[in-house]
């Protein structure tokens, strides 16, 4: 079984690299076909020219694609608009249009920005989107297009990503703990911390159940499913969780106080849902996996940090 993962070099696409190499061959595709530190098969592969993508794809010729490449540059993408979409929307386009005509399934990523963010239930998959930035509109649409490329998919939303390594909120907060005796923090918008690493590793397992049923049932589980780790908080509520782990361990001297905004105290380009918590009982039930809570991912991640020194 050769495994296509793209964006090898982002969160999901390198925590990936690790859960799924045990299961079968991988191939890991960034955009200019280099990955430090993997002694697997690289291969170059930009998601901003959906044109070459059908020939390339031929050549490796994968026998499943997961795509963890994306432009997720959610503020940057509102000044971006027509990069965003060719690389979140028309190469997914591309990727499944290959895929449904080589009959290879594909597992793709998109997110909790594709809500508008109002409510207080967690959100269903069949809850009606409606992004409010250019982000999550280039990600609704890459939904839409992989759907109607008619290969056998899987979309898992997830949201909050964060990783030891990497761009992400965490490692800002760890950053700005050790530089600060005080922070602001937006406290009213609502979600759930996801490690990169719970995403790859739900991912190996939901693949292993989808790749071994039978065509129709693959088929038929084919759509959208929530992927987020249990429970929800505020990003204010994960600060104050992450310093107070950084504290623990000793990655931090002390902790900053953290302090409550409100998001129009701190405005950015690109709006984001104020409620983003996602339901996850479609892909427990179905694939029959365990999803932690947030914490038990934040605990992991700190651990890395602190064995990493
Ligand atoms: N991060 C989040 O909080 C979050 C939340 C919800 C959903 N998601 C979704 O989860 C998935 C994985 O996200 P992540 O957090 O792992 O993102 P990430 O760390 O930003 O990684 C994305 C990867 O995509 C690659 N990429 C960007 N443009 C490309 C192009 N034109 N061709 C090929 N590769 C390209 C990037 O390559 P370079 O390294 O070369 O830039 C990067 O390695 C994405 O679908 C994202 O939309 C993420």
């Amino acid at each position: 079984m050769k495994m296509l993962i793209t964006g090898a070099r982002g969160q999901v696409g390198r925590a990936l690299l690790h859960s799924l190499a045990i299961h079968g061959e991988v191939v890991a595709a960034t955009r200019d076909g280099s990955v430090d530190n993997v002694t697997l098969p690289t291969t170059a592969l930009d998601l901003g020219r959906p044109a070459a993508l059908a020939d390339i794809l031929t050549r490796i010729d994968p026998d499943v694609i997961i795509n963890a490449a994306a432009y997720t540059a959610v503020d940057r993408a509102e000044s971006e608009p027509e990069l965003a979409h060719c690389v979140n929307a028309e190469a997914v386009g591309a990727l499944g249009r290959w895929a449904a005509d080589a009959g290879v399934p594909v597992v793709h990523y998109s997110t909790d920005y594709v809500f508008p963010g109002q409510g207080d239930c967690p959100l269903r998959e069949s809850d009606p989107t409606g992004p409010r930035s250019v982000y999550g509109h280039s990600k609704l649409a890459g939904e839409a297009a992989l759907r109607e490329s008619d290969a056998d998919h899987l979309i898992l939303r997830t949201a909050w990503v964060y990783d030891a390594q990497g761009k992400n909120f965490l490692r800002t907060m760890l950053r700005l703990g050790a530089e600060r005796d005080r922070l602001t923090v937006v406290d009213d918008q609502h979600g759930t911390p996801t490690s990169a690493n719970l995403i790859a590793t739900a991912t190996a397992h939901v693949l292993q159940h989808w790749l071994a049923a039978d065509t129709a049932t693959r088929h038929a589980q084919s759509g959208v499913y929530h992927l987020v780790a249990g429970g929800r908080t505020t990003w204010c509520g994960f600060a104050r969780a992450i310093m107070d782990r950084a504290v623990q361990v000793g990655l931090l001297a002390r902790a900053p106080q953290v302090e409550p905004i409100t998001t129009t105290d701190f405005p950015t380009p690109a709006r984001r849902p104020a409620w983003s918590v996602l339901d996850t009982t479609r892909i427990r039930e179905t694939f029959d996996i365990e999803l932690p809570a947030w914490e038990v991912g934040l605990d992991a991640v700190i651990a890395e940090l602190t064995g990493a020194r």
